[in-house]
């Protein structure tokens, strides 16, 4: 567990110290929950943003893009469901005046109950040595087994309790758990309240006139609002999808995971239209592409899951999560929901239009079904970040940090460094930025030692070093050092934009999402 804080400690800093990720409105001590992308964050978002794109829009011929307002009319948000049910239970502590999710509260008792069974594992393992044999061990130790059961019946009764709005329920929960105010450590609570998540505020200047509108909480309903609109003038035949990027916002009460959940984020959507009927083949095939669109990033097999939704959301009736080994543990990276018609078919309600398209093949009129993919870009962001940020022992057995970032979504692609800062050598170098940068972000970077500036790439991400020295200056050639595998060879300059093209091409890339 200490590893695990350490280890997501050390992300969290080196995204500050390598201009990727800063505390929003830093100056003024932060703002919860809120981050800032610094020179090299933006570069990677961006980057992850347009593989996404590439891979959902322009390499669909029925998939098309839009970019709909954050303000969206606050009927919108009736018709969607997230006015009655977008709810967080929360419960104050009388005495602290903190306020905390019940769930959460409740989850982390059943997460200490889980840590107390790995301990016994743990110390096993330790007494048996080698001869342990851990499956029997968790399946008849009955320590562990008292642990498990008991967390299992904790998080049964919780889930079951929400599910039917039994708010009275969680709260003697809580109270017969006998959890406490990690603050106070008084067990003097409120009764739980479910408490709306979408920010409010006003539309217009004076109060007679203005009106109360939310930002919007996810970008799906600026799809489902545009679906005529973007049917009709696309002349689109389902099945088609409509995709979106953009920032969503949640007033989120536990927020202290850095970009895993922040209260500005942004989500990158999809909502395909099909037929009514047939939504498990959809939804099939889109778990299965967006795993193949993540597993063609090459961050490993193994980092990522499938789980697949008991309690489903207001709106669907099939979801499953792509879940990612976070710094943290395995979480939620992505959703595939099927949505049936429950979004299109209240906006019908709602706003008194129809909402149907005509099928040729039918011959009839139909509220289409929808399938959603829907990923959030920083969580993502996190997702590669933290993948790729490693501590490597060399074979001289000196260590280097190394920012392994997939070359496709590094923020620079190479930095060009002159050994030295004369005897025209920067010139040169930046000779060469000049006839790179049209194709690649490149960097100059002439401080310190050639050895320090290769390692500050390599913590920085940046998957190529050209060094530029005097034999350059005779026969125009320099030295073309790989992040990964610290290579090192000598190639002509005109020959630079080639090999880093071969290692950054986004096609190269995506073809393995095809596959
Ligand atoms: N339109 C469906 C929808 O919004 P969701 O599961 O609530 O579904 C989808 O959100 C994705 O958005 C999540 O899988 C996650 O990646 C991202 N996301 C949700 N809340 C977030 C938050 N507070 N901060 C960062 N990302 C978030």
């Amino acid at each position: 567990m200490a590893n695990q804080e350490d280890d997501f400690k050390k992300v969290i800093s080196h995204a500050k110290e390598y201009g990727y990720v800063v505390q929003s409105s830093e100056i003024y001590d932060g703002l919860s929950a809120v981050y800032d992308y610094a020179q090299n964050g933006a570069e990677l978002k961006k980057n992850i943003r347009d593989y996404w794109w590439r891979a959902m829009v322009q390499l669909h011929e029925n998939i098309v893009g839009i970019d709909a307002a954050i303000f969206m009319h606050p009927t919108t948000w009736k018709a969607s469901g997230h006015v009655d049910a977008f709810n967080d239970p929360l419960i104050d502590n009388k005495d602290s005046k903190k306020r905390y999710r019940a769930d959460v509260l409740i989850e982390d008792f059943a997460a200490k109950l889980e840590a107390k069974a790995e301990k016994e594992i743990a110390k096993a393992a330790k007494r048996f040595g080698d001869a342990f044999d851990r499956e029997q061990f968790v399946s008849t130790n009955l320590r562990v087994l008292k642990y498990r059961e008991q967390a299992d019946e904790v998080l049964t009764r919780m889930a079951r309790s929400l599910e039917s709005e039994d708010l009275a329920d969680v709260k003697a929960l809580i109270e017969e758990l006998e959890i406490a105010c990690p603050i106070s450590g008084s067990r003097n609570w409120t009764d739980v309240k479910q408490f709306n998540l979408m920010f409010g505020t006003r539309l217009g200047a004076t109060a007679d006139s203005s009106m109360e509108v939310y930002l919007r909480p996810e970008t799906a309903q600026g799809i489902f609002v545009n679906f005529l609109n973007v049917q009709k003038s696309g002349r689109m035949k389902i099945p088609f999808g409509i995709a979106q990027v953009g920032k969503a916002f949640r007033n989120e009460i536990v927020a202290r995971q850095f970009i895993f959940r922040m209260r500005e984020f942004e989500q990158m959507e999809m909502q395909f239209f099909i037929r009514p009927g047939e939504q498990k083949k959809w939804y099939e095939y889109w778990k299965d592409a967006r795993m193949k669109w993540h597993l063609s990033l090459g961050m490993g097999e193994s980092e990522y899951r499938f789980h697949d939704h008991e309690k489903l959301a207001h709106y669907a009736d099939a979801a499953a999560d792509i879940e990612f080994r976070f710094p943290f543990g395995f979480k939620e990276l992505e959703g595939i929901h099927s949505r049936t018609d429950f979004d299109l078919a209240n906006h019908e309600k709602y706003s008194g239009k129809k909402l149907q398209y005509f099928d040729p093949e039918l011959g009839e009129h139909y509220v289409p079904y929808v399938v959603e993919t829907s990923i959030g870009l920083d969580r993502m962001f996190l997702a590669v970040f933290s993948n790729s940020l490693r501590e490597e022992t060399l074979e001289d057995g000196t260590t280097r940090t190394v920012l392994r970032l997939p070359a496709v979504l590094a923020p620079v692609k190479a930095a060009v460094l002159p050994l030295v800062k004369k005897d025209g050598l920067p010139e040169l170098a930046h000779e060469i930025i000049e006839e790179l940068r049209w194709e690649f972000m490149v960097q100059y970077d002439e401080k310190d030692a050639i050895g320090r500036r290769y390692r500050r790439q390599d913590a920085a991400g940046t998957p190529f070093c050209i060094t530029v020295d005097h034999q350059t200056l005779e026969d125009r050639t320099v030295t073309l050092r790989y992040r990964d595998s610290m290579e090192q060879k000598r190639v002509p300059i005109n020959s630079l934009s080639g090999e880093i093209h071969r290692e950054v091409d986004v096609k190269e890339w995506l073809k393995k999402a095809s596959v």
